[in-house]
């Protein structure tokens, strides 16, 4: 009896991985696909990192395959396309051959610099994407208005590339989307008001991450900004101007992380309610003018708060005196430990 089970078992076993190794080909019409990206990239790469045609195409370097067994009709899809830090592949991006990869839901390029020319439209087909990055390669134009398109997208990474020209208005429109990161580009105009509005907070994602940093962007913090969730803020280094109260202001906000440091901000810092949770603000080379609130002395969670190189007065909170000089220098006339300038007497400054 128990030898029989055991047989019974040995015999499942091998069964399982029979079907495990052999269902590691993909299906014909992606294999096809996968050849014709292939043949577009230099051959020095592929012999290096692709497998030959012999092996099956699930096990080639960057494929992932839908191995759900309940999903037949997925079974042997490639859903995932990643090239990764590799010096050697160049060219332009092979969208025609990749949007033959009907079932994909990420795609990756990373570290790939001699990968270069625009992000093709062909991609627009990838209808089921929900993660798409784009980052450190030689990539440049624009970044394509078909990305609003996915409906399914909730990572969108194009970072570190020579993209140009605004952010397509259309990156509103995808309801799942948490992540968007376009820094290091060469992006110019205003930042879409509506970005992440359809987003509602659940218990599996409890916020959102824009980053925008080291761009030529220019006008001011959307104000739609205020009912939105960020865990994640960072618009550093652009040409921002006007009021960050709609990221910075609201006390029960999640947010976490402010970076506006080196934009043209302009705005009265005495009347911003920073939320409880926040845990790092940098605001630092801005024209921030008015006080430091009271609050932020008391805010527990604060690791972080440079406001250097701005236009702020007044007596900096008690609570503040443990962060280094460096975080207040710079400014019109802040006072008060851990600046050697002492405030004026308790009399004068109300
Ligand atoms: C890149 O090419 C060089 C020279 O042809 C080779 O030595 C190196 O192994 C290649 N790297 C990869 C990741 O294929
Ligand atoms: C950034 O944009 C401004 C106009 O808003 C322009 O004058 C400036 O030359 C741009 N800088 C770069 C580095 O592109
Ligand atoms: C900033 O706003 C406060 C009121 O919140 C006001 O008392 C103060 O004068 C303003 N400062 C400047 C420089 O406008
Ligand atoms: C900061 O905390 C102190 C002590 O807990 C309290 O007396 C003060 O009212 C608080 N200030 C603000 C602005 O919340
Ligand atoms: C605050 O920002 C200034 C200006 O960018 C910088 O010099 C300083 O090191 C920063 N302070 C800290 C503590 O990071």
């Amino acid at each position: 009896m128990a030898a029989a089970g055991l047989l019974l078992l040995l015999h499942l076993l091998s069964n399982s991985i029979f079907l495990a190794s052999g269902s590691k080909d993909c299906h014909a019409d992606d294999k096809t696909a996968l050849l014709a990206i292939k043949a577009a990239f230099s051959p020095s790469y592929l012999d290096m990192s692709w497998l030959s045609d012999a092996a099956p195409c699930c096990d080639w370097y960057g494929i992932e395959c839908e191995h759900d067994i309940d999903i037949d009709r997925s079974w042997g899809r490639v859903t995932s396309l990643a090239f990764l830090r590799d010096a050697n592949l160049t060219g332009a991006v092979p969208g025609d051959a990749i949007a033959g990869l009907t079932h994909l839901q990420e795609l990756l390029f990373f570290k790939v610099p001699g990968v270069s020319g625009p992000i093709p439209d062909s991609l627009a087909k990838l209808s089921g994407l929900t993660s798409l990055t784009i980052s450190r390669t030689g990539v440049s134009g624009a970044i394509p208005s078909f990305v609003g398109s996915f409906t399914k997208l909730q990572e969108l990474r194009l970072s570190f590339n020579s993209l140009t020209g605004a952010i397509p208005a259309s990156l509103a429109a995808p309801p799942q989307l948490i992540v968007i990161d376009l820094s290091r580009n060469r992006l110019t105009g205003s930042i879409p008001p509506l970005l992440f509005s359809k987003f509602v907070p659940s218990t599996y994602e409890s916020g959102v991450y824009l980053t925008l940093s080291h761009n030529n962007l220019s006008g001011s913090i959307p104000a739609q900004f205020a009912a939105v969730s960020f865990l994640g803020f960072d618009v550093s280094r652009n040409q921002l101007t006007g009021d960050a109260s709609p990221v910075l202001s609201g006390r029960g906000r999640p947010v976490v992380t402010v970076n506006l440091a080196r934009n043209r901000l302009s705005f009265n810092m005495s009347g911003v309610e920073f939320p409880d949770k926040v845990n790092d603000v940098d605001l630092s080379h801005n024209a921030i003018y008015g006080g430091i609130p009271a609050r932020v002395g008391n805010l527990t969670d604060l690791q972080q708060f440079n406001v250097s190189y701005n236009r702020l007065c007044g007596e900096l909170p008690a609570g503040l005196s443990r962060f280094d000089v460096y975080n207040f220098q710079h400014n019109k006339c802040l006072c008060g430990a851990p600046l050697a300038a002492a405030c004026a007497t308790a009399s004068s400054r109300h």
